[in-house]
């Protein structure tokens, strides 16, 4: 069950260290660990996660998935986080591929699931979600300024993580028996890269970018887009964002 034994932190470096220590010593699966704040919270793509105490929600936890529940597990933990954020919250978000949590076309929430493997075999992996509940103090950080946005005023995180844990033990339960399609019609219904949706990629090589056209979120998690030329490709590590609407 996730969250079933739950560590309460003050400051700590990472929650995603502190669950991936103990996933090495072999808690249990739903170990949990929840900080106030993080001085080297890290994001997706070597990213930093501004970490401020008092403001956000900043959660790990373990999962020790079998194979075939692997593969949706980012987009699922994605669903999760705006399920919760929705009925918390009472409003409606939008999921960027493959994760990010929108609101109002700005981000609220980022997930990170780091995988440990072994000879092919995923042995755990360490789920970590943040949610920026309210502004910080001193504004957010010039490199997030324009993107980043908080949850409505007054949003409890105490009542967002056990919506969050529910959410998520659902969602995994659909994976591990095999109604992944239950996730991915959940996940597509909020995902703005619809059929037609024209859309930016980067990350082919070094810095490009380039043009191209959604065509809908593959089974198996990755994007189909269509590139110029009627060239259709299944992306994985790229970065996406909409041509036109949205600030990302
Ligand atoms: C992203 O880049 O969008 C993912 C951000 C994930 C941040 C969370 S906060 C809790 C956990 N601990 C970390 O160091 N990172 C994740």
């Amino acid at each position: 069950m996730i969250g079933r034994e739950i560590v309460f932190r003050g400051r700590v470096e990472s929650t995603q260290d502190e669950v991936r220590g103990a996933g090495a010593t072999g808690a249990a699966e739903g170990f949990a660990v929840v900080a106030d704040s993080q001085s080297s919270g890290r994001g997706r793509k070597g990213n930093r996660w501004h970490s401020p105490p008092g403001t956000g929600l900043y959660v790990s936890f373990l999962l020790r998935p079998p194979a075939h529940a692997v593969t949706l597990l980012s987009l699922a933990l994605g669903l999760s986080t705006s399920q919760a954020v929705e009925s918390v919250c009472g409003i409606e978000t939008e999921l960027k591929w493959p994760n990010d949590l929108i609101i109002g076309g700005k981000k609220a929430a980022g997930i990170i699931a780091e995988s440990q493997v072994q000879d092919e075999r995923v042995l755990y992996v360490v789920a970590g979600i943040g949610i920026n509940v309210s502004e910080p103090a001193g504004g957010w950080p010039r490199e997030v300024a324009d993107i980043a946005t908080a949850l409505p005023e007054g949003t409890s995180r105490e009542a967002l993580l056990a919506e969050l844990f529910n959410a998520a033990e659902i969602n995994y339960d659909h994976l591990r028996r095999g109604a992944g399609s239950r996730v991915l019609d959940e996940y597509r219904r909020r995902c703005p890269y619809r059929r037609g949706a024209p859309v930016i990629v980067g990350g082919w090589q070094a810095g490009a970018e380039e043009e191209a056209v959604a065509i809908e979120v593959a089974e198996d998690g990755g994007l189909l887009v269509e590139r110029k030329g009627g060239i259709r490709e299944t992306l994985y590590g790229h970065e996406v964002r909409m041509q036109v609407r949205h600030a990302w």
